[in-house]
């Protein structure tokens, strides 16, 4: 394992690069190259540590959900071969990480959908008994069920937190048509996704999905990446226990590892330890591994 090597920045030759904090993004007009890198990200920094392979695991992640979904999504193809200009060493790595798609639009609110109260939502509703301002049943407790999901949406920050907002607020910015097929959408892809992820025997407690419109035909589409443990929170529904958090297939283990070093997220994050990176490796790889089924190609 230790010969593994993230993928911190990668290179397509003749186009200009575009940096979100995870993907690569390439602009080639009316199309975009989307490479999923292994950089890992937390409390709003990038860590100095990739994750190996973390790239891959999203990105066979969100083509198995695409394909699962009815709904119109910015895919148009995934084959490294199919770029210009690929060498024989960055085709090797740029294999699994690639996502050609349809320039979208971006609709600037990340559509949450949540199916269980934890992180931010079971902070405001232990502290208001609200989730994003909608009042819920009293005496749940941490990582409860919330039945129905609710849509709960957040403004995306250019910079800093992504600030939870009311539907309403939404409504204001967008019209309610688009706001409330943007909810009915999110809610609906949301509920096929936990009904498939349980009978694999997990509990997709939250998810985040972005959406926009083709920019030539208009049409309202899934972008992004979807329902991975990016974007998501996986519980083991074996060992699901109510009135703590759950263990999860994200990042969370990396985030609880950065808790006890005392770091003060204000300067740059400390160097992550190979077993961390490692065991966050695993995690990933379990996540796509008991979600399609499959063995996975890279391990
Ligand atoms: N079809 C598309 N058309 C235009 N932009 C897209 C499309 N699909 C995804 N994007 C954008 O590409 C970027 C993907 O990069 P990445 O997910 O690393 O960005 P980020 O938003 O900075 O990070 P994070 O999701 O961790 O906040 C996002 O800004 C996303 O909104
Ligand atoms: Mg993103």
């Amino acid at each position: 394992m230790s010969s593994r090597r993230a993928l911190m920045q990668s290179n397509l030759r003749g186009f200009t690069r575009r940096g979100g904090k995870v993907r690569d993004v390439y602009d080639l007009g009316d199309r975009l190259v989307l490479v999923a890198t292994d950089r890992i990200s937390a409390f709003d920094w990038i860590l100095p540590a990739g994750i190996p392979d973390k790239g891959r695991v999203l990105t066979a992640l969100s083509l198995f959900w695409f394909k699962r979904f009815q709904v119109p999504n910015h895919l148009i193809d995934d084959h490294v071969d199919r770029l210009p200009n690929v060498s024989d060493d960055d085709r090797s790595e740029l294999e699994g990480r690639v996502m050609i798609v349809k320039k979208a639009h971006v609709i600037p609110f990340e559509c949450v959908v949540r199916g269980y109260l934890a992180g931010s939502g079971w902070k405001e509703y232990r502290d208001h008994g609200t989730v994003c301002g909608a009042k819920l049943a009293s005496g749940l407790k941490e990582s409860d069920a919330i039945d129905p999901p609710i849509f709960t949406p957040a403004t995306k920050a250019e910079t800093g937190h992504d600030e939870n907002i009311s539907f309403d607020r939404m409504v204001e910015v967008l019209g309610s048509e688009l706001a409330e097929r943007l909810r009915d959408l999110s809610v609906q892809i949301y509920r096929e996704g936990a009904e498939f992820a349980r009978s694999r025997g997990l509990i997709l407690a939250d998810t985040k999905f972005e959406w926009g419109t083709d920019l030539k035909t208009g049409e309202l589409m899934l972008v992004d990446e979807v329902l991975t443990p990016d974007s998501s929170r996986y519980w083991d529904a074996s060992g699901y226990k109510p009135g703590g958090p759950q263990p999860s297939f994200d990042k969370q283990f990396v985030r609880d590892w950065l808790e006890t070093t005392g770091w003060d997220k204000a300067s740059p994050p400390p160097p992550v330890p190979r077993e961390i990176v490692d065991q966050t490796r695993n995690k990933y790889i379990q996540a796509y591994k008991i979600l399609t089924g499959n063995a996975f190609p890279w391990s």
